[in-house]
């Protein structure tokens, strides 16, 4: 399977894909029709089969989806059949928030450790992971086969850490910072942004039409 030939919209749908067949797997749903799954996840069937036969579709007619089967393909497609070492740099608010999240591990993410440069933090424990002392980065990172780095510093900070992380050999960066970061184009970069995310909330409230 060529995932190249995958447009970036259906990738960005898969996620929710999963994160419902996952929900039908806990419920004991063995099979389901893409009009029920259209129902469920107010989606048209049609989108649903359209993105499904990306993969060369794994539904049949007049079976419909085999959830177990679907749910497990769409971790292949997203990488998630496998374990990603991440670390998080900058064990403030966010950073520490992420690090008590317990449910990346259960998609495949292990935190296996957050770094800072306030001497006050060092050697402390989140959830049992530590914070360690922002000059053991690269000999850790080589050590524990990091790939993936979230970054929750201050944004002055945020391109140049990219860069030393990159230079160490970490493959992605989650980015928290507000910033954009140039880095090779063989990294890979995801922005997370609440803010704009509310902005775009804040859009969708203001332009509502109330009727009135
Ligand atoms: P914070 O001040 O609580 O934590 C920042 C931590 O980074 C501190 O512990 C500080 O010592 C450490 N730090 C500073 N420079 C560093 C460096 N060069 N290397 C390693 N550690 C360093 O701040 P908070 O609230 O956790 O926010 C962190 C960043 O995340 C900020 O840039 C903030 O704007 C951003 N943020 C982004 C959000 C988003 O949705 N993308 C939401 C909230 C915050």
């Amino acid at each position: 399977m060529d995932n190249k030939q995958i447009s970036k919209a259906v990738i960005k749908r898969l996620p929710r894909y999963y994160r419902y067949l996952g929900e039908l797997m806990q419920e004991g749903v063995e099979r389901i029709s893409s009009n029920e799954l259209s129902e469920k996840m107010k989606v048209t069937a049609s989108q649903i089969r359209q993105d499904l036969n990306n993969f060369g579709g794994f539904g049949q007619q007049g079976y419909g989806y085999n959830v177990s089967y679907l749910y497990n393909e769409i971790a292949k497609i997203l990488g998630i059949d496998k374990q990603h070492n991440l670390i998080i740099i900058g064990a403030g608010n966010l950073g520490q928030a992420i690090a008590n999240y317990a449910n990346f591990e259960r998609r495949g993410f292990m935190i296996k450790g957050m770094f800072d440069v306030n001497p006050r933090l060092i050697g402390m424990t989140v959830r049992g992971i530590e914070i360690y002392p922002i000059e053991q980065l690269e000999s850790f990172i080589k050590e524990n086969d990091v790939q993936i780095a979230a970054l929750t510093i201050p944004k002055a900070k945020a391109e140049e850490m990219a860069e030393k992380l990159v230079s160490y050999g970490v493959k992605a960066i989650w980015n928290f910072a507000h910033t954009d970061l140039n880095l090779p184009k063989d990294v890979v970069v995801e922005n997370v942004h609440l803010s704009e995310s509310l902005m775009r909330l804040s859009y969708k409230v203001s332009n509502m039409d109330t009727g009135k």
